[in-house]
């Protein structure tokens, strides 16, 4: 598909945390559009927003018309897209979605641009194009070159995940239980399952039926398949902390070789958009310098075992975990010529 113009754009929702961070993107990293709708509930219908230099009028959803849109980017939950994004690919435009409906369809595909990027060569059957999990994105940027170079035989996380995680109503509900309590008051669950405010929420997104919630099968899953290693012993703990944005993650990796901690800084630094700290370490307050770069620190092989290696990861979740993939999704569909 060739066009002599740039790509019209719909975000839908564009008025949420994922969306807003999307649209401050496009214009930070001057992505070519012919223009840019915004489309959310009822709730924010009608409302008048400022995007990229211009005053648009959020669009209700349930009588959006995408016939005339090149990319719809998706960030309004998983029905939302469940629903909507198959309609908006029938309609023509190429789909980039944010959340969990499409990541394991066999029609569309997963991608994080760095790793299996080459895949946007072709448009997918279903027209759309999934994001993965905000956690898994980072991990695995720093998995294939390590599988690469050691062969990974197992791999062991934990997750430190922010409250921008869920979405604005997140943020808002972590600042305010934290008023709350320092007012001498009790913090009230909304968004999440407890109240998160000076505590720590070892469970995120559904528990199932063996135990792990839905958020650590999603890593395990999603990890295999943008790897394209259907065998790889991947298992996560995935925690909510009192954050309000960036997700860390403690990495174990057990590999088929020996590691050199050295060699391996070496490796990482060299991978696109990833830095490694060799003094001090990252943490979400320290990145915010460098938001759309993976940050690692604390790389170690454990003297015991040599096949084994420790690393600290953080990468903002809202750009990282979601906006910038899904943007250099874009970007790359562009230059494929496939959006
Ligand atoms: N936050 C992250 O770090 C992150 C990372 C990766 C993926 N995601 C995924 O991205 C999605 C959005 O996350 P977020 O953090 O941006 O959430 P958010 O701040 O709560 O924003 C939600 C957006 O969806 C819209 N929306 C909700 N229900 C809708 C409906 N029925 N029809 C149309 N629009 C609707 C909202 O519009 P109104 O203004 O009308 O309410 C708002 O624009 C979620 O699926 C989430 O899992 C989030």
């Amino acid at each position: 598909m060739s066009r002599s113009r740039p790509p019209r754009i719909a975000v839908v929702g564009g008025t949420g945390a994922v969306g807003q961070t999307l649209l401050g993107l496009i214009e930070q990293r001057g992505f070519a559009h012919d223009s840019v709708r915004l489309i959310a509930s009822e709730r924010s219908a009608g409302r008048t927003v400022p995007v990229l230099g211009k005053t648009v009028v959020v669009e209700d959803l349930r009588t959006a018309d995408f016939s005339d849109v090149d990319i719809a980017f998706f960030s309004a939950g998983t029905p939302v897209s469940a629903e909507w994004a198959g309609k908006a690919a029938g309609a023509g435009a190429l789909v980039i979605d944010n959340t969990n409906a499409f990541r394991m369809d066999p029609a569309s595909q997963l991608v994080v641009p760095q790793v299996n990027g080459a895949l946007l060569a072709e448009r997918p059957i279903s027209g759309i194009v999934a994001n993965p999990n905000c956690s898994t994105i980072p991990l695995v940027r720093l998995l294939r070159p390590v599988h690469e170079a050691y062969g990974l035989r197992s791999v062991y996380v934990s997750t430190y995940q922010a409250a921008s995680g869920g979405g604005q109503n997140g943020i808002d509900e972590l600042y305010d239980g934290a008023r709350s309590i320092l007012a001498g008051d009790t913090a009230e669950a909304r968004r999440f399952s407890q109240p998160l405010a000076f505590d720590v929420l070892p469970a995120i997104d559904v528990l199932q039926a063996d135990g792990f919630t839905l958020e650590e099968r999603k890593m395990r899953q999603e990890s295999r398949r943008i790897l394209d290693l259907p065998g790889l012993d991947l298992v996560a703990t995935c925690v909510r902390v009192p954050v309000e944005n960036g997700h860390s993650e403690a990495v174990t990796l057990e590999c088929d070789r020996p590691v050199d901690a050295a060699e391996l800084a070496r490796l990482l630094d060299a991978q696109d958009e990833v830095k490694v700290w060799r003094e001090g370490w990252p943490t979400p307050r320290t990145i915010v310098d460098a938001p759309d770069l993976v940050h690692v620190g604390r790389i170690r092989v454990d003297p015991e075992r040599p096949n084994r290696a420790l690393l600290w990861l953080v990468a903002d979740n809202l750009r990282i975990g979601a906006a910038l993939n899904a943007l250099q999704i874009a970007e790359r569909a562009v230059q494929e010529g496939i959006a």
